[in-house]
C-alpha cells in the first residue's frame, strides 16, 4: 500500500505534521534517521516522501541523519520517487552559500555574503565593513551566529578558535550585518505555492529564532517559542512583490515549503538571508492568522499521494 513516509530526526518537531496528516486519515510512516544503511539494489516502499531532516541535526548527535538523507533523497529522485522538499531544497537547507547564490540569480536583494574554507578569515573579514555577523553555513537555530562591530573584536574572536568548531562542512560564513530598522525580522511561510502569512520575530533577545513550539521548552539553543517573540504580520499580504518573488523562487527551486526571513533596514530595504525548507510553524502565530502550515502540508501530500496511486507503478 501506498503511504506518505516521512523523513525526520527531532522528535520534537514531528507532533504537528503528523496530527494534520492524522486528521485527514492519511496512511503515514515515519522513518527516524541518524545514518542507516543504504542499498542501492533495494526498492523502496511507494508513496510520497516528506523531508523532514533538520540543517540542525548535528546539534543532537543526528548528523548521520543529514548525510544519508542527502543521499538517500537522490537514490528515491533517481528512480521516480515523488518527494515533498527533495534534492534541490536540501542543498539549499545545508547551505548558507548556496541559498545565498540562488537567491541573488532571481535577483532577490540579500547581505553581502562570504564562504570561509580553511582559509584566514580575519583577510576575508576585510573584504565587509564593519559590523558583520558569523554564521554556520550548514546551521539552523542561529547557530554560529555572532555581531562584530569591528575588525579588532573579530580578529580577537578567531584568536581564540571562537570560528573553529562550527558548521559541520566546516564553512564559516561572514555576512553584512543588516541593522534592523525595528527590533525584528520578518518570516514568510509558504506552502504548495500558496503563501500563508507572515511574521515577527522580535530581535531583542538574540540571535536564537527558531519558531517551533518544541523549541520553547526542550531546546537549550532555542529557548523561544510559544511566548511574547513572534507575532503575525498581517501587513506582509500575497500581493506584496517580495513574497511574489519567493514563490517563484521556491518553484524554480523545487521547494515546497519554506520559511523566508528578511530584515528590513533603515531605508525599507528588504535583505532575505535565510530560506527553512524544514519549518516550524508557531502555534501562536497561527492562532492569530488562522492559518495552519502543517494543514496546508497534509493537504498538499494528500493530493501527491493521490497522484502517485493513479500513475503506479511508476516509482520502483
Ligand atoms: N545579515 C544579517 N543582518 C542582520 N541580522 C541577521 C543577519 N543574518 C542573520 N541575522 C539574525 O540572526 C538570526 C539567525 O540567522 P539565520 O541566518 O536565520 O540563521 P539560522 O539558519 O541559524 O536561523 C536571524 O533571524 C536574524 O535575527
Ligand atoms: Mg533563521
Amino acid at each position: 500500500m501506498s503511504m506518505i513516509h516521512v523523513l525526520y530526526e527531532n522528535e520534537l518537531w514531528l507532533p504537528p505534521l503528523l496530527d494534520a496528516l492524522a486528521e485527514r486519515k492519511l496512511p503515514v510512516r515515519p522513518h527516524f534517521l541518524d545514518g542507516g544503511v543504504l542499498d542501492l539494489a533495494a526498492s523502496w516502499p511507494a508513496g510520497v516522501w516528506i523531508n523532514r531532516m533538520s540543517p540542525s541535526s548535528h546539534t543532537r548527535n543526528h548528523q548521520g541523519g543529514v548525510t544519508y538523507t542527502r543521499e538517500l533523497l537522490a537514490v528515491l529522485e533517481a528512480r521516480g520517487h515523488r518527494i515533498l522538499n527533495g534534492s534541490r531544497a536540501f542543498a539549499l537547507e545545508l547551505s548558507k552559500i548556496q541559498q545565498d547564490a540562488a537567491l541573488r540569480a532571481a535577483g532577490i536583494l540579500t547581505p553581502h555574503t562570504i564562504g570561509v574554507v580553511a582559509a584566514d578569515a580575519k583577510a576575508a573579514a576585510r573584504r565587509l565593513s564593519p559590523p558583520f555577523i558569523t554564521k554556520h553555513n550548514q546551521g539552523g537555530k542561529g547557530l554560529g551566529v555572532q555581531l562584530f562591530r569591528s575588525y579588532e573584536a573579530f580578529d580577537a574572536h578567531v584568536d581564540q578558535g571562537g570560528i573553529e568548531h562550527g558548521s559541520p562542512d566546516g564553512v564559516v560564513i561572514l555576512q553584512q550585518y543588516i541593522e534592523p530598522a525595528e527590533p525584528y525580522i520578518t518570516r514568510v511561510e509558504i506552502v504548495d505555492g500558496t503563501f500563508l502569512y507572515a511574521l515577527r520575530s522580535s530581535t531583542e533577545g538574540g540571535f536564537e529564532l527558531c519558531p517551533a513550539d518544541a523549541c520553547a521548552v526542550d531546546d537549550a539553543f532555542c529557548p523561544v517559542g510559544a511566548g511574547g517573540k513572534f507575532g503575525h504580520d498581517p501587513t506582509v499580504t500575497r500581493d506584496d512583490p517580495l513574497v511574489q518573488r519567493y514563490i517563484r523562487f521556491l518553484d524554480d527551486n523545487d521547494i515546497a515549503l519554506a520559511g523566508i526571513e528578511y530584515v528590513t533596514d533603515a531605508h525599507g530595504r528588504r535583505y532575505t538571508y535565510d530560506i527553512n525548507g524544514t519549518t516550524n510553524f508557531n502555534s501562536t502565530v497561527e492562532d492569530q492568522a488562522g492559518v495552519y502550515g502543517m494543514r496546508a502540508l497534509a493537504e498538499l501530500a494528500a493530493r501527491t499521494l493521490a497522484e502517485v496511486d493513479q500513475r503506479l507503478p511508476a516509482a520502483k
